[in-house]
């Protein structure tokens, strides 16, 4: 895996973050996760897997493969997968490269990852173009807010936020999935308007 000097950066910043990923995240919460990964059908890949928070959600007959930047993350995960009666495969890959043929997953799953890859139209290229095509693509991310002073207040904290913990807190999420060429069909606030569930189909 060759990996440019951002993308480096983020799996450092990564395995960091994977000592207290678990405490300190909380942005999603179990019932949400339930609710939408009770969507996912047959194989499954999930992009940004981390420490596996998403894994005990999955219907048991889904097939899941989790990918992720940052060993740090995944050997979490792998603690999390081994627990259950849930075939999991976990690999080590950059979502903006991935090692995948075409067509090969009925459900690409992420969750709150694409603030973080560093170019995320390439990510979101890649779940499009490994995703079959009548496939389900759900993702749950957080967004810019609309609000003009939020929007600028997250502007100014976002470098901050990228050299502490990982996350950019300003991406444009859904404008990226449109760029992505991925078709959406539904967006929808979660609570809060700066997390959204899109869902989308190749
Ligand atoms: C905020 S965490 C979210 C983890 C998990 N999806 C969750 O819901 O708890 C973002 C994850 O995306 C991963 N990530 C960032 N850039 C990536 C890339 N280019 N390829 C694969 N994983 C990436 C990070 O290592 C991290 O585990």
């Amino acid at each position: 895996m060759k990996l440019d000097q951002e993308t480096l950066l983020t799996r450092k910043r990564y395995n960091r973050t994977s000592i207290f990923y678990d405490v300190m995240d909380q942005m999603i919460k179990s019932d949400t996760r339930k609710t939408i990964l009770s969507q996912a059908i047959g194989k499954v890949l999930e992009v940004g897997v981390g420490t596996g928070k998403n894994l005990e959600f999955y219907p048991s007959d889904c097939q899941v493969t989790g990918i992720d930047l940052s060993p740090g993350m995944l050997e979490k995960a792998r603690i999390k997968a081994n627990k259950l009666n849930l075939p999991v495969n976990l690999i080590e890959m950059d979502a903006q490269h991935m090692d995948f043929s075409d067509h090969h997953f009925d459900t690409v799953v992420a969750t709150c990852v694409f603030c973080s890859v560093p170019d995320p139209i390439k990510g979101l290229k890649e779940i499009k173009r490994v995703c079959k095509r009548n496939g389900k693509i759900i993702l749950l991310e957080h967004v810019r807010s609309d609000n003009p002073v939020l929007g600028k207040i997250m502007d100014i904290l976002d470098p901050l936020t990228v050299r502490m913990m990982g996350p950019h807190i300003n991406r444009r999420t859904v404008e990226n999935i449109e760029k992505a060429g991925i078709h959406i069909q539904s967006v929808q606030n979660q609570g809060i308007n700066i997390l959204k569930l899109i869902i989308g189909e190749p």
